[in-house]
């Protein structure tokens, strides 16, 4: 059984002073958590100090997006080293506001996610369908690309370091999420494509995490299906009274 993997991907929310604040509850509230792993994902300008907060606790902090260079003349833009000098241990790439919003391709995300595992960041890769796709029947299509793109030219090693987050663009902030049979679908071919281009230990080592519209009432039946295995978590993440029960449902799944 894999260990699940909590995440909150806080994206442009919070003052400094209540990302502290959560960032503090967190690390007293969650530092005997050993059978799940937690991780949050501030905004760049906070992370110095919430990897400071949380040094030494069990909460991994990782930043929800960065560049493909290493430095350079590139205005506006965090790299993959300033990530690790600030403390952080991980990345989401390929977030489904980044592709829609900020117009990221699939080989755009597939350099994103090389440069991070290059830095040693674990990556959070993100794919998910939208409405329309899946009311065409496209939701397999669309994912399949996503992966296979995204992922291409990837080792099993690196692969051993990435998360998947299947987070279906229809369920993200619009309390629709999708049914636990639908999400365990989805999971299940994911875990084949990647089983259909590497080795089965991969396939199955690799932890695929649900997002969209996860709460502290739907995470029990989520986080019980059998290929699910964690939550990207945006809007209850927020929480820690909310965050810390998905926490405590995916601790009675494991
Ligand atoms: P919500 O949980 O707010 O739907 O956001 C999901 C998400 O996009 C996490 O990355």
């Amino acid at each position: 059984m894999k260990k699940q993997f909590i995440a909150g991907n806080w994206k442009m929310n919070l003052t400094i002073d209540e990302a502290r604040g959560l960032a503090r509850k967190l690390c007293d509230e969650s530092v005997n958590s050993g059978v799940v792993d937690i991780g949050v994902f501030p905004a760049f300008v906070f992370l110095r100090d919430i990897c400071e907060i949380l040094r030494g606790s069990k909460v991994y902090v990782g930043a929800q997006n960065m560049y493909l260079e290493k430095s350079g003349a590139f205005t506006g833009e965090i790299s993959g080293p300033m990530l690790r000098d600030v403390g952080c241990t991980h990345v989401i790439i390929g977030h489904s506001e980044r592709r829609t919003i900020f117009h990221e391709t699939n080989s755009m995300i597939n350099s994103k996610i090389k440069a991070a595992l290059s830095c040693g960041l674990k990556t959070i890769f993100c794919v998910g369908e939208k409405q329309e796709e899946r009311d065409d029947d496209k939701t397999n299509e669309v994912v399949g690309n996503q992966l296979s793109e995204g992922l291409a030219g990837l080792t099993s090693e690196q692969i051993k370091e990435l998360t998947i987050a299947y987070e279906p663009v229809w369920a993200i902030g619009t309390g629709k999420t999708a049914t636990p049979e639908q999400a365990n679908e989805v999971h299940t071919f994911i875990r084949n494509t990647i089983r259909s281009k590497y080795e089965n230990d991969t396939a199955q080592s690799i932890r695929i995490q649900y997002g969209g519209s996860v709460n502290s009432k739907n995470a029990d039946d989520l986080l019980g299906q059998p290929e699910i295995d964690g939550a990207l978590v945006g809007g209850a993440s927020l929480d820690v009274k909310s965050f810390l029960d998905i926490v405590s449902a995916a601790a009675r799944s494991s």
